[in-house]
């Protein structure tokens, strides 16, 4: 065989991380050959050996914030865009509660010009489903975006859902033409009831304290807005990707619908929600751990996590949404929701997931659902999107740790087992052990 590059002496994360295995790379950044075993011999114009690290497809982050334009003090897209090559991943998609939100084609192309001057990995804009959306539907498409983010249930940026008739007819315009719709499901009416109940136990808005949280934005606010954005996307038969399931209810919801045929609706979590220590009941005052859905409780983690050890839950996403720590502090109903994870998702998650089932999740699955070409698989003909961790050496993570100018971490104090050392982007070293060589992402085509 003859390649530009040869990763050789590794193991293959995407085939359980057992068998050694190699991978060459062309010099158009193409994978072309890999393999479990030896290298074939070959001519090869660079040779590295990975002395058995764990060789990862890119990941492939559907679900991001990357705070640009118009909240920079959280983070850009160079900033956020660098910790998450620090990752491992080396693909994201961005969520469009941005200032100003992403609504029109102008504001997807002005977030693309942004991306294309200071993005360190490949990315897509999700705009967000207003009234109008259905109508420039295709010109949208144009712009290479992946879907159409709904927000059944107010977050942060307080973006809303069309109204009744304008639903529908977004959900029938995405179906003729394939888009998925990706929905936040939280039902406003059931969280406004539950706040109301708590701002009167507590005397104030300010007073509620974050133990509140997980009991405002309660399981059944998520259980019934996921079960109207399914209704819809079976009317109308719109494909639909739930974001950020976290409740045993959601899991249940999704395994009857599934089981009754291929519908078109798949559904995401991340890693907050699988974790072990996040569901503790005295986690839930932790203001760092406050994110929208909240974070329930540990029969909801373990439903999650058979869900996305079978498949029920197809993607695993970041959610990746940084805030100053000044903007964290506050109760229930004041402090922001959201925390940066994108840089400590994958040696986090590694400590109780199977690499494969990492590998599917956030990098083949990703690809496949939303119609990537040639991303997200270590495979012939596919770009050369790719990372080496090593295993086996336990460290902590602190927040002098992280990359984002939010400087914290949910994952402080963690001790994990695993460290990406180094990430390619199409074939190019573009990030090793806390040095970023600036390569240029070449960008996701959508086929
Ligand atoms: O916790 C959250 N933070 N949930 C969201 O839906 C938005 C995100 C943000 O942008 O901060
Ligand atoms: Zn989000």
């Amino acid at each position: 065989m003859q390649a530009a590059l040869l990763v050789a002496n590794a193991r293959r994360a995407d085939i359980g991380g057992n068998p050694a295995g190699w991978l060459a790379v062309d010099s158009d950044g193409v994978i072309a050959g890999e393999g479990t075993g030896n290298a074939p011999a070959g001519d090869y114009g660079e040779i590295i050996d990975a002395d058995g690290d764990l060789l990862f497809p890119g990941l492939i982050d559907t679900h991001a914030h990357y705070r640009e334009p118009g909240l920079t003090h959280k983070g850009s897209m160079a900033t956020e865009s660098r910790a998450a090559l620090a990752g491992g991943i080396t693909a994201f998609f961005d969520m469009p509660n941005t200032v100003p939100p992403t609504v029109t084609v102008a504001d997807v192309k002005a977030k693309k010009l942004i991306a294309a001057r200071s993005a360190a990995i490949n990315y897509a804009f999700f705009p967000a489903a207003t009234e109008q959306t259905a109508g420039i539907l295709d010109e949208l498409m144009a712009e290479g975006v992946p879907g159409i983010k709904l927000f059944i249930g107010a977050t942060t940026g307080g973006l809303g859902a069309p109204e009744g008739r304008a639903l529908g007819a977004l959900f029938a315009a995405c179906a003729r033409r394939g888009l998925p719709v990706m929905v936040h499901a939280e039902d406003n009416g059931i969280i406004a009831d539950n706040a109301e109940y708590y701002v009167n136990k507590y005397g104030t808005r300010a007073t509620v304290p974050t133990a509140c949280h997980a009991l405002i934005r309660s399981g059944a606010a998520c259980r019934a807005a996921t079960r109207r954005a399914v209704d819809l996307a079976l009317r109308y038969g719109t494909r639909l990707h739930i974001a950020h399931v976290s409740t045993a209810a959601e899991v249940a919801l999704l395994r009857t619908v599934k089981a009754a045929g291929d519908c078109g609706i798949t559904a995401e979590t991340t890693a907050m929600y699988l974790d072990p220590e996040f569901c503790k009941p005295e986690r839930h005052a932790d203001n760092r751990l406050k994110v929208n859905p909240a974070i329930k409780f540990e029969e909801d983690r373990k439903a999650l996590l058979d869900a996305v050890a079978d498949g029920t839950v197809d993607t695993l996403g970041t959610d990746h949404a940084p805030h100053l720590p000044a903007e964290k502090d506050g109760g229930a109903l004041t402090a922001a929701s959201g925390t940066p994870s994108a840089q400590f998702a994958l040696p986090v998650m590694l400590e109780y997931l199977p690499s494969d089932v990492i590998c599917d999740r956030m990098a083949a699955s990703p690809a496949r659902l939303f119609g990537l070409l040639r991303r997200g698989e270590l495979r012939e003909g596919y770009v050369a999107d790719f990372s080496l961790v090593e295993t086996g050496h336990p460290h902590r993570i602190t927040d002098e740790d992280v990359l984002s100018p939010c400087g914290w971490t949910p994952f402080a104090g963690r001790t994990v087992h695993s460290r990406v050392r180094a990430v390619w982007l199409s074939g190019r070293e573009a990030y090793r052990d806390g040095r970023f060589s600036g390569v240029v992402p070449s960008g996701l085509v959508f086929g």
